[in-house]
């Protein structure tokens, strides 16, 4: 069973500067509640009550936020307003959480291999909070992909089908079909020109990851941009067929680009107006 979830959140978030410059992107709200808060309740319902911080400098308002707030707490006890943080208290109340710092940031793979004394020799779920997977009828995209995970026991990336003009924005891949929504990965390139990708299946931002992982990012040179690419990693395992791509249910929002936010923004309240 997996029990663990990596969230890397060290990077810098520039796309969103000047709100970024002291704040972390993560805790940009949707709504009323921080985007990194949507990911770890979607770990937690997956079951993987054990979250992994991978952070960085100027990020302490995330430790702040799954801990308790004493004088705000405490001020509105009793009151009304206490109804407002009774989600975020369940939470905490039920999951564990810890932290460990990328001094350098270095690319998501190096985030990654930053978490292993946290994570240790067992499968685990990552999670880039910046990309907002909801769903309505069906179980969260983690909770599904733990279920892949579970009859497969090997890696595992989520996948989705972008526009051909977009490719050279994802971690592209291709393989086999094994099912409708399955696919073993033959081969994965990291924003490929759009004229070299090899399909129009676009990781995002979810992954089960078997713990050799570790040791390929340990030895992996750095890929695209001088950073250590967890999609180069991947592809070692691809190449024993230990890849399995899995078209998820649900709705992802890319919340990493102005773009992304406002429509996750639009898309929630309008959830929310009808009682979703
Ligand atoms: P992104 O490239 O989307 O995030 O990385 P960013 O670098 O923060 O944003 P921009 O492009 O400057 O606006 C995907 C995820 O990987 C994490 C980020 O925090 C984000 O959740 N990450 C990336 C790290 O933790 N460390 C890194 O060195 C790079």
């Amino acid at each position: 069973m997996l029990k663990k979830c990596l969230f890397p959140v060290a990077g810098y978030g520039t796309r969103f500067l000047p709100a970024t410059k002291a704040m972390p992107k993560e805790m940009l709200p949707i709504l009323d509640k921080p985007l990194v808060q949507y990911g770890v309740e979607e770990a937690a319902a997956a079951g993987l009550d054990r979250i992994c911080f991978v952070t960085g400098r100027g990020k302490r308002a995330i430790e702040d936020h799954f801990d308790v707030s004493f004088e705000l707490e405490s001020s509105i006890a009793g009151t009304g307003k206490e109804n407002a943080l009774q989600g975020i208290r369940s939470l905490i109340a039920r999951c564990s959480f810890s932290y460990t710092r990328q001094r350098e940031m270095l690319g998501l793979g190096h985030a990654i291999l930053t978490g292993r004394q946290i994570v240790g020799v067992e499968a685990f779920g990552v999670i880039l909070a910046d990309d907002l997977c909801l769903t309505e009828n069906e179980a969260g995209v983690m909770s599904q992909m733990a279920e892949i995970y579970q009859q497969h026991k090997c890696s595992v990336v989520a996948i989705e089908e972008v526009p051909l003009d977009q490719v050279d924005r994802y971690g592209v891949i291709a393989g086999d079909a094994m099912t409708e929504d399955l696919i073993r990965v033959t081969d994965m390139v990291e924003k490929p020109p759009v004229d070299a990708a090899p399909s129009n299946f676009a990781i995002i931002g979810r992954y089960v990851l078997t713990p050799d992982i570790f040791d390929i990012l340990e030895t992996l040179p750095p890929g695209r941009n001088g950073e250590v690419q967890i999609t180069d990693a991947l592809m070692e395992q691809a190449k024993a067929g230990r890849v399995l791509a899995y078209k998820f249910k649900g709705r992802r929002i890319d919340c990493g680009s102005v773009e992304g936010f406002v429509e996750a923004t639009n898309y929630c309240f309008e959830r929310s107006r009808m009682g979703v």
